[in-house]
Parts: structure tokens; sequence; C-alpha cells
């Protein structure tokens, strides 16, 4: 079948486009649109035409699958161009998201309307490349110069009511998209046309505006080399006349398409479009999830707990006594007014979001649940205790789950009357924020319980990877490395504050030592003082050496860093110094660039144990752990795609 179909209603044509999923712009459809303009050019009966998709969106952008291959024409701007250039006026009726390409196809149309939810927008930079059909040239020419920036550099895309605001758009149609187009174009074509947007003129901003973006872009950026690209593109759109300027752009584009931040930008993305529907798991069928339990409400607990509600699912707290019931309803409750405070939430949807969780200390309340998931203190003993009663009061084909972090599941699940629906779902902190969802079945666990798991990841819009049983899992047991060699190198004399500005100059948000000091360093020391006492050899850390100083971090005003009140800046700190005297070398010479490649290597070498152990079962399921759980810079591609062997 054609992925483009023209119909007429009267004197207006649609234009149909139907290439699942999402109508890239792969060579079929730039083929099929040409040919509809020329179509269309010739038919004296059509005065006007509806450009319209089918499926779940309008154009999605070009197909990213063509990126690594040359270009086969028609090219994307020549088909934009040839769109703009069209006799009969062309309306883009948008549904979904017309983004990239697909916002760029629309831009050569003479108007835009979309549905009230449907969202416009240049998502390129999180590609890792800049639009390259005009998108930067013709966006400030309907919005002007800022929004044009704050739109391309972020590649955020706008919702219908403010893409209308800005002039990105003429109409939101309110019911039948096709019947609101179709009434939009017979209206147009009574009044006098718009120019084409690219003949349009662009309001050019003065010298300080630039600077002022260079600087707010590079910040933004943290080493993404696209967003500044993009913002000297839109520049040049501002200064050069047109041709010149969508030269320039595809040029940019052009050049950006075979970098190496584009291919791990493509790696990543589509990595995570795989990671919640397994290969292995595609024909298992998972268990409904309708209604949900946290036991615990702490840190993990309550960001579980909003995470759930965020995706609309009631949600029963179970917690040790009324006073914690209260305790952990009231930090679910802070999570949602942190909501309203940043403009997120209104006051009303803040209150459904904390009407849907009831807070009890009976587990008789869990009769009808379908998937429990356990967040209390990290002991054997008390998460044994709690998944006793879970056996006890469950359906039996309830999902019971751990948020256990460092704990064996296997462990917990020892006694459980019926095993196999028992599995290890690891959120990260903020639970209701980080991305990452570890799923570690054991081997008891069922398909179909494995299968819910990733389930409940979709349902939360998380990136599950399924890891291993071994300490820490895949992320925090590469964590561990990465710190042991972090402090490998303070040994060897490296300042600790170069070290942390290392790691901050390769793309993280912070160094492991600064990290340390936000986190707290007494987690990971009585976790270690927990092995020391079971007998392991575990040998004496720098952080011991500080948490017995009373050094845990910044609650206690000092940690790897002193701070000054009310400050979180670290300061460099002779007492650090002092107390780890004996156990540092020399001044190290070591750059910050070396320090980077060593430390990125320790974590791929780790990953690598990981793999051959079978903990984790691809490179890429490694790197989505280090990208949404720890803030490795997603443009590296993560430490396996960082530090491959290139051909
Ligand atoms: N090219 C090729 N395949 C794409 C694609 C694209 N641009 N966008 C999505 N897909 C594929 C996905 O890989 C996935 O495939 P799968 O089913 O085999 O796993 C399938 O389409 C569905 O994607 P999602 O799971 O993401 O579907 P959603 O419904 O959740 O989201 C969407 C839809 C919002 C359109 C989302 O897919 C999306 O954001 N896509 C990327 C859009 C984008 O980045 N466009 C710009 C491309 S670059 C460009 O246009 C350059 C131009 O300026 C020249
Ligand atoms: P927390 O101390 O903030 O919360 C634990 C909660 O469990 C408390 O509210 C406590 O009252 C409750 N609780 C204790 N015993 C209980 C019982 N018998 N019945 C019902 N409730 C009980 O701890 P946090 O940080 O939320 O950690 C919880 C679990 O999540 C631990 O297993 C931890 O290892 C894991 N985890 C923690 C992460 C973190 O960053 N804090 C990250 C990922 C996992």
């Amino acid at each position: 079948m054609s992925v483009v179909t023209i119909a007429r209603q009267g004197d207006i044509a649609t234009v149909t486009v139907d290439n699942p999923p999402v109508n890239a712009l792969g060579l079929a459809l730039r083929q099929g649109l040409w040919d509809a303009v020329a179509e269309l050019d010739a038919d004296p009966a059509v005065r006007a035409v509806v450009l319209i998709c089918a499926g779940r969106t309008f154009i999605a952008g070009a197909d990213v699958t063509e990126f690594g291959k040359p270009p086969v024409e028609p090219h994307l701007p020549e088909l934009v161009a040839r769109i703009e250039a069209a006799e009969k006026p062309w309306v883009a009726a948008i549904h979904g998201s017309a983004l990239g390409g697909g916002f760029e196809v629309a831009l050569g149309c003479r108007f835009r309307v979309a549905l009230p939810d449907a969202s416009v927008g240049l998502p390129e930079v999180t590609l890792g490349i800049i639009p390259g059909a005009g998108g930067t040239v013709r966006t400030p020419r309907l919005c002007g110069v800022e929004t044009a920036v704050d739109m391309a550099t972020a590649g955020k895309p706008l919702r219908a009511p403010k893409a209308l605001a800005a002039g990105l758009i003429d109409a939101v149609i309110e019911g039948d998209l096709l019947e609101g187009a179709v009434a939009f174009a017979r209206a147009a074509i009574e009044q006098p046309l718009p120019l084409p947007v690219s003949a349009r003129e662009i309001a050019a901003p003065d010298a300080a505006f630039w600077t002022e973006a260079e600087k707010a872009v590079a910040k933004a950026a943290k080493g993404a080399a696209a967003p500044a690209r993009v913002l000297a593109s839109i520049r040049k759109a501002a200064e050069v006349p047109f041709t010149e300027a969508m030269d320039f752009e595809r040029e940019t584009f052009m050049a950006l398409r075979g970098t190496e931040q584009a291919a791990a930008l493509r790696t990543v993305f589509f990595a995570e479009r795989a990671a919640p529907r397994p290969a292995a798991l595609r024909d298992v069928q998972p268990l409904p999830l309708k209604k949900l339990a946290v036991i615990g409400g702490g840190t993990m607990g309550a960001g579980i707990i909003a995470a759930i509600r965020d995706a609309g699912l009631p949600v029963i707290l179970i917690e040790r006594d009324d006073e914690a019931v209260a305790r952990g309803l009231s930090n679910v409750a802070k999570v949602f007014d942190g909501g309203v405070k940043r403009g997120k939430l209104t006051e009303a949807q803040a209150q459904t979001l904390k009407d849907g969780v009831t807070g009890t200390t009976d587990y008789a309340a869990l009769v009808d649940v379908d998937m429990v998931i356990e967040a209390v203190f990290e002991e054997i003993g008390v998460k044994r205790a709690v998944f006793t009663q879970l056996g006890e009061h469950c359906r039996t084909d309830a999902v019971l789950a751990t948020n256990t972090s460092y704990l064996d599941p296997r462990t917990i699940a020892e006694g459980l009357p019926n095993p196999s629906r028992f599995i290890g779902l690891h959120f990260f902190s903020p639970a209701n924020v980080m991305k990452l969802l570890e799923i570690v079945p054991t081997p008891e666990t069922s398909p179909e319980t494995l299968a819910t798991g990733f389930a409940l990841g979709r349902l939360l819009k998380k990136i599950p990877v399924q890891s291993g049983i071994c300490e820490g899992f895949i992320g925090n047991r590469i964590l561990k490395r990465y710190r042991a060699a972090a402090e490998g190198l303070v040994r060897k004399g490296v300042p600790i504050a170069r070290i942390d500005a290392a790691m901050r100059s390769y793309g993280l948000a912070m160094g492991p030592f600064e990290a340390q000091d936000l986190g707290g360093l007494d987690i990971a020391y009585l976790q270690r003082e927990g092995a020391r006492a079971a007998g392991q050899d575990v040998p004496e850390t720098l952080g011991d050496i500080l948490v017995r100083a009373d050094r845990k971090g910044q609650k206690t005003g000092g940690g790897w860093y002193d701070y000054v009140a009310g400050d979180r800046k670290p300061q460099v700190s002779a007492t650090v110094t002092e107390l780890l005297a004996a156990q540092i070398g020399p001044e190290s010479a070591m750059s910050e660039a070396d320090v980077a490649t060593a430390l990125v290597g320790e974590m791929a070498a780790e990953g690598q144990a990981i793999l051959n152990e079978g903990i984790a079962s691809s490179p890429t399921d490694i790197d989505l752990v280090e990208i949404h759980g720890y803030g490795f810079p997603r443009w590296r591609g993560g430490p396996m795609f960082a530090t491959r062997a290139r051909d």
C-alpha cells in the first residue's frame, strides 16, 4: 500500500500520510509527497490541500535509521521548498507530534493547524544534529529569534496552545481534525494568502543577545556540541538571506550527522525505545496492573508511590505504625506540593494525586492488589518479616517486589509461597524522577512476573533494564568500582578537586567526591561495616577514615570537602588533607583528561566483567543504566559506547 494517498472533498484535496509507526520521512514518503505536489498542482479543480497523517502522530521527523547512510533524492529541504512553492496552499493538520523534519514539512505549508494536545518541535539536538530542512531558518521567521532559540537549542516540543501563542501554528482545532482543517482551508482561500514562511522577515537581535545566548546554551549543553551549532544556524538565519542560511544549515546538519556524538545519541535513542520491550518476552503476557501497594513510605517508598500516582493508579501504603503512616503520606504529599510550587501541577491535580493513596498498617488491605513493592529498611530481617506478611495476605498471583539495593533477592524470597511471582524492582532516587528501573529476577521468577516488571516500567515511563543477581546489581556495582578507582587516584596524589573537576568536564553533573558529600558517606560505610561484621575481608577505604572522623558529607558540614553553612559549594579541606596524609602520595601531575579516561575505563571494565558473568545482556543495557541512573552524559553514549573499540 502506498504511504501517501490523495482524496478530494470538493475543491479541497487531502493528502494522507500512512507510514507506521510514526510517519517518519523515509524515501518512500518523501517521494510520495513530492509526487502529490505535482499531481495536485496539475489539477485545476483543487484550490487547497490538507496534509494529514494516519496513526498515532503527524510526521515525527526524518527517518533516523537512514542517518548512517548516504542521503537519497528527493532530499528533505527540496521537498519542503516544493510544498512551499506549490501553486495551491497546503495546510498541515497536526495530531500527535510534528517533530524535526515533520515540523519542517509543516513549515513548508502555508498554514498549520493542530489538535489541542498536539505538539510541535525541533528535537534534533537530542540526536546530536541540527534541523536539516529549514527548521532553524523558517522557525524564527514565524515566532521570532528568541522563541526559536529556546525551542531548538533545548529540543523540547511546544504544545499546541503555546505554539499558537508563539505564532508557530495558525489555529487550534477542537473536534475532528480533518473536518476542522478542511473548513480552515476553505475559509483561508477566500482571503489573501500570507507570504510563504521563507519570504517573511526576521527581526535580528543585537550582538549582546547572541553573546548571552551563547553563554546560556553552552552552560545548558554540558559538553554536547549540537546546541551551539543550532544557535549559530539561527543566528545565520537572522543575518543573511534565506538561501544562504539554508545552505549553512544543511552543511552543519550533514557535518554533524557523521560525528561520534550523533552516533552515540542515535544508539541511545533506539536503545531507550527497545528497552521496555525485550525480545525474549515478546510472547509473554504480563499480569494486569490495576491496583498497587508499597511497603514503607520513606525516601524511596514515597517516590515510588508518586511515580505510580503519576501513572494514574491507586496505591496503598503500608507502614509499621500510625505515626509512620502519617509521615509516609506526608512524604508523598511533599512530592506533589513540590510539583505545585514549580508550576507543574495545579492544587487540584496535586490533591487528586494525594487522594489516590491510602495509608494503613493493616496488611489485610492488600487482599486485591496486583503488585506490592517493598521499600523498607535495608535489613534482611525486616524485609523477610514483611514478605511473610505479604505471603499470608496477598493473592497468590500478586507480584511481590523488593526495592533492595544490595541484599540478595533470593534470600529475601526464601519461604515465600509461590516464589515465581517474586522479583527485584530497583528504583533510583528520587524514584518519581529517575528513569532507570533495574529489574532483577531470581531463578524462580516466572516469565509472566518478569514481563509484569517490564509492564510496570512502561506504565511508569521508566527505562527498564534487566540485571542478574550480584552485589549492587549493574549500577551500584559499577559505582563501587568507580569510587574505589577515584580513591586509588587520590592515594596516588591526584588532588580530590581535580578528580571532581575532571568528571564534570567529562560531562557528569558532579564528580565522585562531591556526589558522595551530597548523598552522605555513611550509607556505604555502614554497608562496608556490615560486611566486615559478617566476616568479609573489606579493606579500609579513605571514606572510612572520614566517616570515623564524623565527616559524613554536607549534612555534617563536611566530608571530602568543607562546606560553609548555607552554601553547597565544596571548599578544599585542610582537615581532609591532614586526615589522609599518611595514605596519599606526592602530588601527581595527572591531567583532568587522563583522570576521566582512567575512571571511565574502570566503569567500562566493570561493565565488561558484568557482561562476561551474564549479569547484563548487552553493553547498551549497561550504558542505559549509567545514563538514566547515574547521570552519565548521554551524548557520550555511556561508558561502554565511549570506550568501545573503533572500527
Ligand atoms: N525515525 C525512525 N524511527 C523512529 C523515529 C524516527 N524519527 N521516531 C520513532 N521511531 C520508531 C521508534 O524507534 C519505535 O520503533 P519500535 O516500535 O520498532 O521500537 C517506534 O518508532 C515508536 O516510537 P516511540 O516508542 O518513541 O513512540 P511514542 O508513541 O512513544 O512516541 C514520538 C512517538 C513522540 C514521535 C517519538 O517516537 C519521538 O520523539 N520520535 C523521535 C522524533 C525525532 O527526534 N524527530 C527528529 C528526527 S531528526 C530530523 O527530523 C532531522 C531533520 O531536521 C532533517
Ligand atoms: P528510608 O529509611 O527512608 O525508608 C524506609 C521506610 O520503611 C521508613 O519509612 C520506615 O518506617 C519503613 N519501614 C521500616 N520497617 C517497616 C515495616 N516492617 N513495615 C512497614 N514499613 C517499614 O529508606 P529508603 O532510603 O527509602 O530505602 C528503602 C529501601 O530502598 C532500602 O531497601 C534501600 O536499600 C532501597 N533503596 C534506597 C535508595 C536510596 O537512594 N535511598 C535507592 C534505591 C533503593
